[in-house]
């Protein structure tokens, strides 16, 4: 399709250009569309609209398909590590051994947090969330830094910094919030392995995390590296384009993020199905909650807005669920599966194509590990980081990337005068 014609009542015909992407992706381009019309669009949600290109992230939601600068993500998960994603992300390629070994050494150089830095989380409020402690400690790591380069290399920098500070943020937002000491990183047990060991190491004696929950860890940080458009990733750009510095604009990212809509609904997974467990493992009233319009109640980990299919990411992450669950998790994990059996065998989630998502079976490995629910979004912000930095890179490598101010379809009073009291 070269063009789309656009009929205004019965006379005029616009003829609108057409935007052709990667894999026979097509959008029809209404940059032209006011000043020819004088009208613009209404998209609530955005669920029709592409707000920019991009060439980092392929998601094919009615397939199901998810790849990474064309990666499938399956493999990526199979022979690549979190880092290499990362370096993927950003540089559109993987890394050669020696730009591995250069990124890796770099990483390494910055994963301390500024001198006395930790005191900052000490002094939070009792029973801050750690997705608030996170949106504060990264807002603040950007103001606390003298040594920024200059011109392009700033960017890669922050990108470096963030990468390598963020585990040891996760690890003590977590630490802080249960009177533990801080664990110090250690960059030579590798980038996964010194994140679990600066969260539970015990403070005293030895400690080394398992291969296995390495590995899972590190399957999980890829599955949640980057996703398109999403709600945290558009947060990120949406700061981003009126020129914030990066740490502002990931401080979005990381609040928007925290929403129980988005990647909130990981903690509220495992709440929902503790609440199931309580009420006796009765799925059926909580799926009558879930299709019932007057409730607000929905199935935490289903549905998505545009995987019409299964999300592949909560295909992999079930898989090292399955591998994960314990006598002490198996309860959950096979309530889990009986509900989402349940529900793809229901009319009201299979016609409207809701399945499970990236955060249906992510919180059970997440608690096998050890981490409590109140911790589960903010690992999915580790994961995420890279995500966001490339996407906002990608955005600020346009030339005069435009400033994001939508507009509105206005429906309220029409100009009226300023009334005397009495006239009220
Ligand atoms: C993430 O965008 C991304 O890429 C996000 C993400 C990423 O990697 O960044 O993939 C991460 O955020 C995954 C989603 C996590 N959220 C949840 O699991 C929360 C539960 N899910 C729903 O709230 C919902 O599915 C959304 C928010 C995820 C998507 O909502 P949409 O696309 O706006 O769909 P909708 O609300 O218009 O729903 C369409 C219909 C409605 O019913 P009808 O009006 O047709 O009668 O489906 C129903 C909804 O009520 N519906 C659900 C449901 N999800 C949709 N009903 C019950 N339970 C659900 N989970």
């Amino acid at each position: 399709m070269e063009k789309a014609a656009l009929r205004l009542d019965e006379e005029e015909v616009i003829d609108l250009p057409v935007a052709s992407g990667t894999d026979k992706q097509q959008a029809i381009d209404i940059q032209g569309l006011r000043a020819a019309t004088g009208l613009v669009t209404l998209d609530p949600g955005y669920a029709n609209t592409a707000e920019t290109t991009s060439s980092v992230t392929f998601i094919d939601g009615e397939a199901g398909v998810l790849r990474y600068r064309g990666y499938p993500v399956d493999q990526l998960v199979d022979h690549s590590s979190f880092l290499e994603v990362a370096y993927l992300l950003d540089n559109a390629e993987l890394p050669t051994d020696e730009e591995l070994d250069y990124f890796r050494n770099r990483v390494s150089e910055h994963c301390a947090l500024p001198k006395g830095f930790e005191k900052v989380l000490e002094s939070v409020p009792d029973g801050t969330h750690p997705m608030q402690k996170l949106a504060v400690s990264v807002t603040l790591l950007g103001s606390s830094r003298s040594d920024r380069p200059k011109g392009s290399e700033a960017y890669v920098s922050d990108f470096i910094r963030l990468i390598a500070m963020m585990p040891t943020l996760v690890a003590w937002s977590y630490r802080s919030g249960h009177d533990q000491v801080y664990i110090k990183p250690d960059p030579d047990l590798g980038y996964v392995a010194n994140f679990l060991n600066m969260t539970f190491h015990p403070g005293q004696g030895d400690y080394r995390p398992t291969e296995a929950h390495i590995k899972a860890m590190e399957a999980l940080l890829i599955l949640h590296a980057d996703h398109g458009q999403n709600l945290s990733t558009s947060a990120v750009r949406l700061v981003g384009s009126g020129r914030t510095d990066v740490y502002s604009s990931i401080c979005a990212g990381v609040l928007a993020l925290s929403g129980p809509l988005h990647g909130g609904a990981n903690q509220r997974v495992i709440e929902m199905l503790e609440e199931i467990l309580a009420a006796g493992g009765n799925t059926r009233l909580f799926m009558d909650r879930a299709k019932d319009r007057e409730d607000p109640f929905r199935l935490m980990g289903f549905g998505h807005r545009v995987y019409k299919n299964v999300d592949p990411r909560a295909l992999i992450i079930k898989r090292y669920a399955r591998d994960m669950v314990d006598k002490n998790s198996s309860r959950l994990f096979d309530l889990a599966m009986r509900l989402e059996k349940e529900a793809l065998a229901d009319d009201f989630f299979v016609s409207r194509r809701i399945y499970p998502n990236v955060d249906y079976y992510s919180g059970i490995i997440y608690q096998a590990m050890g981490f409590p629910t109140e911790m589960f979004t903010v690992l999915f912000a580790l994961g995420r980081l890279p995500g966001w930095l490339s996407q906002l890179r990608e955005m600020m490598r346009e030339s005069n990337a435009p400033i994001k101010r939508p507009r509105q379809l206005y429906t309220g009073y029409p100009k009226r005068d300023f009334p005397t009291r009495s006239d009220r």
